[in-house]
């Protein structure tokens, strides 16, 4: 629907028809209530125009059944698109299992993506045909927005945490991406192209001339050197630091027996914020490391730690080496 009309954006992703489909419900409801609300109003005004210069109109002093007819069908419409809408969200929110990240930075003015392979690109995105992608993104500095209407997704992009949303293009071709939230002078060119590829071409532009020489877990993994993580956290007991192996994605018990989920935002707040979460059974002696890792060291740092469990690091990632090797 629509396909051809040039206002309306082009529809390539698996939920832009669901979307699609709400969308126009609520246009057609509103439309419907308007044409009659115009038209009652225009019957009206002729119908009960006043005739004569001492014509007085008969008081109306309430009717029920009126006031129960526009109470109920607005409140069984208003539920229609509550109900709805919430089924459409929570079946197109959560990413399948097993959708592919790639990495995301947006800071005044522009987007800067990185993909597991450790391809960099900056105000492009190439993605494949036919596969779930999740984006994980944060901001450097300021609230943005990543907007690609032809896949019918837009989430913020915010300093301090991260958000993701996932799409699975259908159609090859190339789609805008805008930043959807007033970021400054240079908001409106804060924009840039997505590329959907065929499987292949995907691959090829992965190892082809834009090829990283490294993936981003075994740069996460320089930067875990860099810094000497190892020096404490490492896989043997008596360790000052709790061990990274196995960490990603796991419940962690903390000093106040509170339990928490090792995902993205908490391996964040714990390169940040050392003492904020202290792991039960470690003493709170981390130093901070704000201020010496930028947001994309941190995304690559924590997909270093996703490769120690997952083994999404890729062929040649040795294992940190324990004490005394
Ligand atoms: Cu970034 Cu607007």
């Amino acid at each position: 629907m629509f396909r051809d009309f040039p206002l309306f954006p082009e529809a390539a992703s698996t939920i832009a028809g669901r979307v699609d489909a709400l969308y126009f419900f609520l246009i057609a409801v509103s439309l419907f209530f308007f044409l009659l609300i115009i038209g009652l109003l225009a019957v009206f005004a002729i119908k009960y125009r006043r005739r004569r210069e001492d014509e007085r109109p008969e008081q109306v002093l309430g009717s029920l059944r009126l006031e129960l007819l526009w109470t109920i069908v607005p409140f069984l419409l208003s539920m229609v698109m509550f109900g709805w809408g919430a089924v459409l969200y929570f079946d197109t929110y959560p990413p399948p299992p097993d959708a592919m990240n790639i990495y995301v930075v947006g800071k005044q003015w522009m987007w800067k993506i990185q993909h597991p392979e450790g391809n960099r690109e900056i105000n492009e995105l190439h993605v494949p045909v036919g596969v779930p992608v999740r984006l994980v993104m944060t901001s450097e500095d300021v609230i943005h927005s990543f907007f690609i209407p032809a896949f019918r997704i837009k989430m913020d992009v915010l300093p301090g945490r991260y958000t993701s949303v996932w799409f699975e293009a259908t159609e090859t071709g190339e789609y805008h991406l805008f930043c959807a939230e007033y970021c400054g002078t240079k908001h409106s060119e804060m924009i840039g192209t997505v590329y959907v590829m065929e499987q292949i071409d995907y691959q090829d532009w992965l190892t082809g001339v834009t090829a990283a020489p490294r993936s981003m877990a075994e740069e996460g993994r320089e930067v875990y050197d860099q810094l000497g993580c190892g020096t404490c956290h490492e896989q043997v007991d008596g360790a000052r630091g709790p061990s990274l192996r196995g960490l990603y994605g796991s419940p962690v018990e903390l000093m106040t027996g509170e339990i928490v989920v090792a995902d993205d935002d908490y391996i964040r707040r714990s390169i940040l914020e050392p003492s904020a979460e202290i792991t039960a059974g470690f003493a709170p002696i981390m130093p901070t490391y704000r201020g010496q890792v930028s947001e994309e060291e941190i995304l690559r740092l924590i997909t270093y730690i996703r490769s120690l469990s997952d083994g999404e690091g890729g062929p040649g990632l040795s294992p940190v080496p324990a004490r005394g090797e």
